[in-house]
């Protein structure tokens, strides 16, 4: 199938290492051997969906820096579209020791920018509607009322329309699109009006909300699961499934299993395209 994916893209790294005696006053200290470097947010939907088989088209906005370099080498066959519109590119760096998560650095700096949409909307008009449009919302600057007319021309494709949707006051942006994948505190935060509802429950699985009814999709709780990113593989699920004309509880069904084992790889090999 062909999948679009548009949004905010990151770079996740990921440094294994172990305590050491503190240094310059800093509150803790991690010594490890080498980085690891992965696709985040949008980036790391579009390697889950590759994963999967299908034939992905990546929109983005990225800085003028490092990270967007390192992005371009991971994302590799996947084909992308990213241009450095942002001062820099999104970066979470996590620091483990002992496996346990320690610490999390991010850097960021969002800024409006409707080129993303408007080059999805633009490949999907010159090349023919893709099978499914993911948007991947942890709002960063590709969503909001700047692209709100383009975005409007997008939902009403003839395919459908998945949305991570991200931390926002407004949430009309999403109005007719097929279905949002809020986790439980979004949902919570924020009233969607897509014409689905799909809320994560983490190791609880998930809730299909549809015509005034809700079903419990359930899944086998993974113990020391890997669950960064795991929002990002069940949204991915969820549009391979709507991609390949299931029904909205099949492609839940679909979304949790591509979940649980996205989760069950502690280090992402499988889906990251990660080198050292
Ligand atoms: N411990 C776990 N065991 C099994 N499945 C899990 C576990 N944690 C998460 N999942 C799967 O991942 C899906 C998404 O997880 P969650 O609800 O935590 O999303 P999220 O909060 O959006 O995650 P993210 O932080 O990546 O945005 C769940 O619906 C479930 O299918
Ligand atoms: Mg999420």
């Amino acid at each position: 199938m062909k999948i679009f994916v548009v949004g905010d893209v990151m770079l996740d790294g990921e440094l294994r290492g172990r305590f050491r005696e503190n240094y310059e006053g800093a509150t803790l200290c991690i010594t490890g051997q080498h980085w690891r470097y992965y696709p985040g947010g949008a980036a790391n939907t579009a390697a889950i969906l590759r994963g999967l088989g299908h034939q992905v088209n990546l929109f983005g906005v990225v800085g003028p820096d490092w990270a967007a370099g390192q992005l371009e080498r991971l994302l590799g066959s996947i084909e992308h579209r990213l241009k450095a519109l942002l001062p820099i590119t999104t970066v979470k760096l996590r620091a483990y020791a002992e496996d346990k998560l320690i610490s999390r650095v991010d850097c960021e700096k969002p800024i409006p920018s409707d080129w993303a949409v408007a080059a999805c909307y633009q490949t999907g008009t010159g090349e023919g509607v893709p099978d499914c449009v993911v948007c991947s919302d942890y709002a960063k600057g590709v969503f909001g009322r700047h692209c709100q007319s383009t975005l409007r021309r997008i939902i009403e494709w003839d395919c459908p329309v998945v949305v991570d949707p991200g931390p926002r006051d407004y949430v009309d942006i999403w109005d007719g699109a097929t279905v949002a994948t809020p986790n439980l505190r979004e949902a919570q935060l924020m009233q969607i009006g897509t014409k689905h509802l799909v809320v994560t429950k983490s190791s609880e699985g998930a809730e299909v909300w549809s015509g005034g009814n809700c079903r419990h999709i359930s899944c086998s709780p993974v113990s020391d699961a890997q669950i960064v990113g795991a929002g990002d593989a069940f949204t991915a699920g969820l549009a391979a499934g709507l991609a390949q004309g299931q029904d909205i509880y099949q492609a839940a069904e679909f979304a949790v299993k591509s979940a649980t084992d996205y989760v069950s790889h502690p280090r992402r090999e499988n889906y990251a395209l990660e080198r050292d």
